[in-house]
């Protein structure tokens, strides 16, 4: 079996209803269930025996070490994390807590049981760590896509903190010999992301007749790639990638913020006509250091794995608005409570 943490999360959830779809190997998933944690996202596998789902923290030495102990996982799959660039901003401290200090409790906890295993379990074991490109800081209109090698420059709390964790899952592999894969993915998008990411958060303010906020003058560029693509580059990953290697991810879809919330509008006009969705366009002050341009180089994955993304920005997009117009129970089940008073806090704080 194996150990997925954050998994009910956006991309973790995905990546578990993939993986029970797909390949049907039991999963343990260890979640602390923060505010982005949401078992809805995993209601179609209630009951299904190969899921066993722990409320737990990444950083509970304890806990993780009893989880390895019993359940023997041939691989852990870590997508726990605080993840929202503008979180990070307003309070940087739980993205050190978890993503650094966390981070590393876990890798320390696996790298201890991992030792004592017998040797051809040690050599199989994988640890992924899955990260993303943010790592990289920011590029010019001209510069060339993040590749592996690129070097990291992160910018904002959140890829500091995502950049320290990589950097700690490097060591455990380079010192310790611990079997870790690093991904660095783009900006992922599909069903299940909590609705103060992009592609959600226009969809439901657009649905609600209420502003769509863009940061800045719109032209932020990133590299967009569908959450099943991501899904199937992880599975690629842990089945053939090299120990002690990266893979960037990246959907070869460089598309600017602004262009994503007009395709929102044009996609939402044909499937529930009627408002103006592109007179609720509003620009706001920009985030603070906001990065301009992430592009990922996605070579070696292509290369070496034989991965491609299945889904063009168009198609995964049409997916995408359909879930969340056929899902009204699972988003009036997000969008409650301390989500609205987290939208009211970050858009006054950047309200022009
Ligand atoms: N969303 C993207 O576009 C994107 C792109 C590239 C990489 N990533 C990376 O992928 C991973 C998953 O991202 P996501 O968008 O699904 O995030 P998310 O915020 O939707 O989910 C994170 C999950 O981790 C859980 N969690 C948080 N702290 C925890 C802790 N201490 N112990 C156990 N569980 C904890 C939360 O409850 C939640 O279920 C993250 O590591 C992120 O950095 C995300």
């Amino acid at each position: 079996m194996i150990l997925v943490t954050g998994g009910a999360g956006f991309i973790g959830a995905n990546f578990i209803l993939d993986w029970i779809g797909t390949n049907g190997e039991p999963v343990v998933n260890l979640d602390k269930l923060t505010y982005a944690g949401n078992l809805g996202n995993l209601a179609s596998i209630d009951g299904d025996a190969r899921h066993v789902f722990v409320r737990g923290d990444i950083g509970d030495r304890a806990q993780v070490g009893a989880l390895l102990a019993r359940h023997r996982p041939r691989a852990v799959l870590n997508f726990a994390a605080e993840t929202h660039v503008d979180r990070s901003i307003l309070g940087p401290a739980a993205f050190v807590e978890t993503n650094v200090v966390a981070t590393f409790a876990l890798l320390d906890t696996v790298r201890g049981w991992w030792a004592e295993l017998p040797a051809s379990e040690k050599a199989q074991f994988r640890f992924i760590h899955v990260s993303t490109d943010e790592v990289y800081g920011s590029l010019g209109t001209a510069d060339p896509a993040f590749s592996e090698t690129t070097p990291y420059a992160p910018n904002s709390p959140y890829a500091a903190s995502k950049a320290a964790s990589d950097h700690l899952v490097r060591a455990y592999c380079h010192t310790y010999g611990l079997p870790t894969l690093t991904t660095n993915c783009s900006n992922n998008y599909g069903p299940r992301q909590f609705p103060e990411k992009l592609v959600p958060l226009m969809i439901v303010n657009a649905l609600a007749g209420k502003p769509l906020p863009v940061y800045g003058d719109g032209a932020n560029v990133r590299d967009w790639l569908y959450v099943g693509d991501h899904c199937a580059a992880l599975r690629a990953v842990l089945a053939h990638g090299r120990a002690g290697e990266t893979y960037n991810v990246g959907g070869g879809a460089e598309v600017a913020n602004i262009e994503v919330v007009r395709m929102v509008c044009r996609m939402l006009a044909e499937a529930r006509p009627g408002p103006d969705y592109m007179a609720q366009i509003a620009f706001v002050k920009d985030r603070p250091g906001h990065d301009r341009r992430y592009a990922i180089d996605a070579a070696k994955i292509r290369r070496e794995l034989g991965w491609s993304p299945a889904e063009s920005f168009e198609s995964g997009m049409r997916r995408t608005l359909q879930w969340y117009l056929d899902n009204p129970g699972w988003l009036a089940g997000v969008t409650s409570g301390e989500y609205k008073k987290w939208i009211s806090l970050n858009y006054a704080a950047s309200a022009a």
